[in-house]
């Protein structure tokens, strides 16, 4: 908990009151609202639920619920800011803590504390926080990183075939009883899949660069011509010329779609993806927010999947065909509005997490899901074909 509040005060560490406050977008949060969430998201299950207290600021908790405040009027509410805000932080924290030391974590009788689930819960609702602030801290001109690590270079041959093949067969989908997952990862099931083949990489920037010169489609989310053919995109007011190695990111679900057409191939289901990404190392992978970018498709090729496929986890989410639906004996836990109240064929399935994701959240089985209009998310994707 304490490093996943690091990490949170560093990435924000850059930035003025004024910057928390400002609306950069109305489909995304004003950071204040953000960080305001995570403690409240804490004190309710933490210092509330589990610890049957009192919250500290009676009603607030209404200000910083996700469902019923909208991005758009998040700033008109009347949210802590500033000194307030940061002594909140404290002070639900300290409580947090208090409650920690008196409750049983081993008993099992409450599912909220067997194994630590509401701990991993908290810890895992905070890193996600994190990766929706770094959409927003990339729209600020001028934003200094405290800390960054260099993008990881290619270290292995990155010609190869373009696709690999996945046989067919029953493949184990959705995580197992143990250890932390979501309600909606659960529970893990069989599912019979058609032999395919799938993109060994994502698709590059140097693809999509090509499909929008064809098709006169937009560009992704960021870039503008350089005026000389080729493209450049800005990101934390600096504007740099788009890498043709990197992966393509911030594309909508239809665009994903769109291309994947273009290029005689279908985006995967979900359930290929993931049968895809069996036997990728979590460790060896562009994930955990510090390099601020995508890495050129080829790092750790000497790491891929067990289909031979690459860059499956970290990078860029990849956009996924299918809907966000219940799995087959689905039961919502700890609470029906986490999952529940988003399955159905509004919501496209993304997978395998993007360089802004934290290494512990891009688990593979791992469900993400956004509406297919959405491109201020770190999405790109991977083709798929029939293999018969
Ligand atoms: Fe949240």
């Amino acid at each position: 908990m304490e490093e996943a509040r690091r990490r949170t005060l560093q990435l924000l560490a850059p930035l003025a009151d004024e910057q928390l406050n400002r609306v950069y977008s109305p489909i995304l949060s004003p950071l204040a609202w953000d960080l305001g969430h995570i403690a409240n998201f804490e004190e309710l299950w933490l210092v509330q639920t589990v610890g049957d207290l009192e919250p500290l600021h009676g009603e607030l908790g209404r200000l910083y619920d996700a469902i019923e405040n909208p991005r758009a009027i998040r700033n008109e509410l009347p949210i802590l800011r500033g000194a307030e805000l940061r002594a909140y932080l404290e002070d639900v924290r300290g409580r947090t803590l208090e409650v920690l030391e008196e409750v049983d974590l081993e008993s099992g009788e409450d599912p909220l504390l067997a194994g630590g689930f509401v701990y991993e819960l908290l810890i895992a609702h905070e890193h996600q926080h994190t990766e929706t602030m770094l959409q927003l801290i990339q729209m600020i001109d001028g934003y200094e990183p405290v800390e960054s690590n260099a993008t990881p270079e290619p270290n292995g041959v990155v010609d190869g075939p373009e696709m690999v093949l996945v046989d067919g067969g029953l493949a184990e989908i959705g995580a197992g009883p143990e250890g932390f997952a979501y309600d909606n990862e659960r529970p893990r099931h069989m599912v019979e899949l058609d032999p395919f083949w799938i993109d060994r990489a994502p698709v590059t920037n140097g693809d999509y660069a090509e499909f929008v010169r064809e098709t006169r489609t937009d560009p992704p989310m960021y870039w503008e011509p350089d005026g000389d053919g080729w493209w450049v995109r800005t990101a934390m007011g600096r504007c740099d010329a788009v890498d043709p190695a990197e992966p393509v990111v911030h594309v909508s679900w239809h665009e994903a779609d769109a291309f994947a057409r273009w290029a005689g191939k279908r985006l995967p289901t979900e359930q290929e993806w993931e049968a895809a990404a069996r036997g990728a190392d979590v460790d060896r992978a562009n994930l955990d927010q510090l390099s601020f970018g995508c890495a050129r498709v080829g790092a750790f090729a000497d790491a891929p999947s067990d289909c031979g496929a690459l860059h499956m986890l970290g990078d860029v989410w990849e956009w996924t065909s299918s809907d966000f639906l219940a799995y087959p004996g689905f039961q919502a836990f700890p609470y029906p509005e986490y999952s529940e109240a988003f399955f159905g064929d509004t919501y496209k399935v993304l997978r395998g997490g993007a360089w802004a994701t934290r290494r512990n959240v891009a688990r593979a089985t791992f469900r993400n899901w956004d509406l297919p209009q959405r491109r201020q998310i770190f999405a790109g994707l991977r083709c798929a074909k029939d293999a018969n």
